[in-house]
């Protein structure tokens, strides 16, 4: 079976590369026919598909840390409140998008779109690293074979769940 951490890394890996794209975008605001259909495309990732991810790592890996690690402090307590600022992060991004692909493409728009956009990208790049980089090799270290293999099976729950709803 599958180790969850690898395959919350390879969703990663999709994340960056979208997050790339998104970055080229965002310094092309100025030319809307161009980057439209696929501002909108990004934005809806990043609006409904990502969260499933953060439902993963929020519901079915962190539980499993509460055994060796306090949730309200260490790694864990960092990422959940990085999941925050995310989410609220988001939401501004959102509604900009919205706005600009609706009928208040101005400077303002454009300006706001780039900024809560660029500090999601840094943000969450930074919070992936992280995670690949600390937080993975942790619970790698720390979570038994059957602990890993229920982390696995509920995150086919989880990606279950997601495909009713949709
Ligand atoms: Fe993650």
């Amino acid at each position: 079976m599958a180790k969850p951490t690898d395959l919350l890394k390879e969703e990663h890996k999709a994340v960056l590369q979208r997050l790339a794209d998104l970055e080229q975008i965002i310094n092309d605001l100025d030319q809307k026919e161009k980057v439209s259909a696929k501002l909108k495309e990004l934005g809806s990732f990043f609006d409904t598909e990502f969260w499933v991810h953060f439902d993963k790592e929020e519901k079915a890996l962190f539980p499993e840390f509460d055994n060796f690690m306090p949730r309200g402090a260490g790694p864990i307590a960092v990422m959940l409140e990085e999941h925050v600022v995310l989410r609220k992060t988001n939401a501004d991004f959102q509604q900009a998008v919205a706005k600009y692909l609706g009928n208040a493409d101005t400077a303002e728009t454009r300006r706001a779109i780039y900024q809560s956009g660029s500090h999601f990208i840094g943000t969450l790049r930074d919070h992936i690293f992280k995670e690949d980089n600390i937080l993975f090799r942790m619970a790698e270290i720390h979570l038994n074979a059957g602990q890993m293999e229920k982390v696995t099976l509920l995150f086919a729950d989880i990606d279950r769940a997601k495909q009713v709803k949709a």
